[in-house]
This record gives structure tokens, sequence and C-alpha cells, in this order.
């Protein structure tokens, strides 16, 4: 049998600084299977329980779920945040996932009035307003036209909103949870418009959703052309109930708030409708009393998912720094990481695929001998934008924000291996 070892190997200290040591040279194993913690009877060199018995059988779970061993992750919301169910949101449990497609049921979901049973023969989407033929579709309707099928990540323009003047919440989880990356699949509103004919002055669409917050926003026609779907699928099956079942609106890179969900009318007009998601929510305050308007795209944001608060390191040796990237203005062309507090950065592996305004996943090798780290990830997509830290940030936007947060994040590694969120500067 291969002997293994896990602490004795170092990797070459250029070789990390250039984040290009190489695999080839380690062998990993599981610490508990190399130590002596573990007594269970079902390790090497016995035979495991599992092994000598038949297994359930096919019919146990016909919607599967995840190992029992896996129920730590969940969607969690954080209480003060919570106004009530149904008016709430919680959280994708980030620091648990792998890749960058987010499972269905692990979507964080943010509800202004609860989530809507809708019966999909009951669904009707109305096109109406500054259009050639005014009409309505079914489900059944919509699912005759051409269909994509794309990647995007959806982030609630408040992620991250309690860290504006500090470091608030003490997880991954919670301060970066309010995003989540699957494929939808649908169609393009560029395709149903072919049918419905555009009047010269259709400028501004308003998007309804049919649940009782009654949720429209407006969105100017030229994003309605580009890339706006109308989704019934996710990840290969139907929309969840809370992600908008049967369809919603798809908004690639812009706030989450525009993805209307339970959709069921399109209006086109010949200006924007100044809805109360776009007047009183959903627009922050600058330090010269002013508003800004109409804040569409998330910018470029990353965060390092392991180690974070509810990652600490647990043992000395080498470790896969993991993390995550998105850009709501097209695809991650680099993220560098800081193990020092952004006095010095290196650049992340990124893995494939890379996609516009999809989560990008990256990867950075590193040793900890148990010295204090200052864990910080900057993004930086294909149109140069950088992710900014937050001092930048609040110096063009002032501290009353709550949307918009894209700032770079420090988790502070202690010598125990304890992970913190903490503001630096
Ligand atoms: N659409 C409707 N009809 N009702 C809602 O409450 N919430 C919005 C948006 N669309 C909402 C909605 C907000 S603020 C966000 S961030 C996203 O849906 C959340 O999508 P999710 O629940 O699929 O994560
Ligand atoms: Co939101």
């Amino acid at each position: 049998m291969k002997k293994y070892k896990l602490n004795n190997f170092k990797l070459n200290r250029r070789d990390l600084l250039a984040g290009t040591a190489s695999l080839g040279a380690m062998t990993f194993a599981s610490k508990s299977v190399l130590s002596d913690e573990n007594k269970s009877k079902n390790l090497p060199p016995n035979l495991p329980e599992w092994t000598s018995e038949l297994g359930e059988g096919v019919d146990a779970n016909p919607y599967g779920m995840p190992s029992e061993f896996e129920k730590n992750v969940i969607r969690r919301n954080v209480e003060w945040l919570t106004a009530s169910t149904e008016s709430s949101v919680n959280f994708t449990p980030i620091q648990d996932l792998e890749g960058i497609v987010t499972p269905n049921g692990l979507c964080f979901e943010r509800h202004h009035g609860g989530v809507s049973i809708i019966n999909p023969k009951d669904f009707r989407l109305m096109i109406n307003g500054l259009v050639d033929r005014e009409m309505i579709f079914t489900l059944e309707d919509l699912k005759r036209f051409p269909q994509v099928n794309k990647f995007y990540f959806l982030e609630c323009a408040a992620n991250g909103g309690m860290e504006w003047r500090g470091s608030q919440l003490n997880g991954c989880q919670y301060t970066f949870g309010m995003i989540h990356n699957v494929q939808y699949t649908g169609v393009k509103l560029s395709d149903l418009i072919l049918e419905t004919g555009l009047k010269p002055k259709a400028k501004w669409v308003l998007a309804e959703g049919s649940d009782s917050s009654g949720m429209t926003r407006s969105i100017p026609i030229e994003k309605i052309l580009d890339d706006c779907i109308i989704a019934w699928a996710m990840n290969g099956e139907a929309l969840r109930s809370e992600q908008g079942y049967p369809a919603r609106l798809i908004v690639p890179g812009w706030e989450g708030n525009m993805w209307v969900k339970w959709i069921r009318r399109l209006e086109f007009g010949d200006m924007p409708y100044m809805t109360r998601e776009e007047t009183s929510k959903y627009t922050d305050l600058l330090s010269d009393g002013k508003a800004r308007m109409f804040t569409w795209v998330m910018d470029a944001k990353s965060v390092v998912t392991s180690p974070s608060p509810e990652k600490p390191i647990l043992h000395k040796g080498i470790h896969q720094l993991r993390g995550l990237a998105w850009s709501g203005r097209g695809k991650i062309k680099r993220v560098d990481v800081s193990l020092d507090g952004g006095k010095n950065w290196k650049t992340a592996e990124l893995h494939e695929p890379i996609m516009s305004k999809s989560l990008a996943r990256f990867t950075f090798p590193f040793e900890w001998n148990g010295q204090e780290l200052l864990i910080q990830s900057r993004a930086i997509d294909e149109t140069n934008y950088v992710q900014p830290t937050i001092q930048e940030l609040q110096k063009i936007r002032g501290v009353n924000s709550i949307y918009h947060n894209n700032s770079i994040a420090t988790w502070l590694v202690s010598k125990t291996g304890k992970v913190d969120n903490v503001r630096l500067g």
C-alpha cells in the first residue's frame, strides 16, 4: 500500500509565490485516516459495514437528496435582517460549494411578499403598451420559441450591504451569500418581440411580477433586446417556486431586484416608470444627500470562500485557497490574492469555464505554518475594471449606502487557524 505523508512535504517557496506549485509532487490523504483520532471499525484495514450488507434500493429516493452527512450545507438567514418570513432573505452557503454551479435547493431566496404557488396552467405572460400586437402567451407558447441555455449569476444589490461602515457579520455566507449561479433555459425577449413588433417610441419596459408584492421594475429597451430572457428552467429542471416558478425574467449582470419572479406582464413605454423599487428602494444616498439613479450593473467582485469565518484552517502545511469572482460587465480576466492585507498580490488560477456574467472559480495554493494572515482577493474583469477597496468606494459614494458594495473583504486568520471578518484601515 502506498504510504501517505501529509505534513512532511514542503513546497518550494518560489513556486508558492509564483502560484505555480505543481500538484504532481504532492501526496494527500485525509488526516483522520492517518491519525488514531478516529477509532471507527470501518477504517482500514477493516472491511467497512457498508461493504458487508446490501445498500438501499433504487426506489428509496424518487427525488434524490444530499447525503445526511451534508445536512449542515443549507440556506441560512440572519434574525435581525428578517422582518417576517414573507418579506425576507436567506443566504447561499457559498463556503461549502465547489465549482460554479449553485444547486437549486441552495439558491438564496429574496421575497418581498412570500413565495407564490402557481399552477403552470394558470400562467400567462402579457405583452402590452407600445407594441404592434398586444399578446398573451401561455408557458407552452413560450416553449415553442427558439431556446437558449445560459449560465448567469444573480446577485442582490444588497449583498454585503451591512458592511458599508465596518465589518458586522462574521460569515462568508452572510456577507457574500446573496448570490447564485445557475444555467437558465428560456426564450430571448428579442425573439418574443419579433412576434409582437415594437412601436418606434418604445424605449422602456415595465416588468411586473404576479406575487403579492407586485414587484415592478423599468428596464431600458437596449438591455431587453441585448440579452434578457424569460426562463422556465434552472440547472436542467423547472424553476423552483422560490425562484419564480413557472417563469421569471433574467437580466444578466444587472441587480437581482430587476429579475422579476412569477412574471406576468411586460409593458412597453416611452419613459421609465419610476416604481417604488427604483426610487425609494434600490437607490443609494451620496454624501451630498443626492441619490444615485438607476444603478443597474453589478460591478466586479470576488470572495475567498475558504479559508473563511466558516472554514478555519485546521492544520499546518499546504492548503488550497478557494474563491469565486464575477462581473456584470462580462468575463473575469484575472483574480489576485493577498495574504498580507493587500501589500503583496499574486495571481490566482482561474478554472474553466470562464463565462460572461457568470461566477468564475479560482484557487491559490499556500502554505500555513501558524502565522497570522490577512486574506483578500481582488477581481479584474475584461473591461479592466478593478475591484475597489472599501476606502476607494467610500471616497466616491460616502458611507450612507446599502446597495452595490463590491469592495474587497478581509479575512483575518489568527495563530489558532480561526478566521474572522475584519475591516482594514
Ligand atoms: N420578483 C418578485 N416578483 N418578487 C420579489 O420579491 N425579489 C427580487 C427579485 N425578483 C422579488 C422578485 C430581489 S430583491 C432579488 S435579489 C431576486 O429576485 C432574488 O431572486 P432569488 O429569490 O431567485 O434569489
Ligand atoms: Co434583492
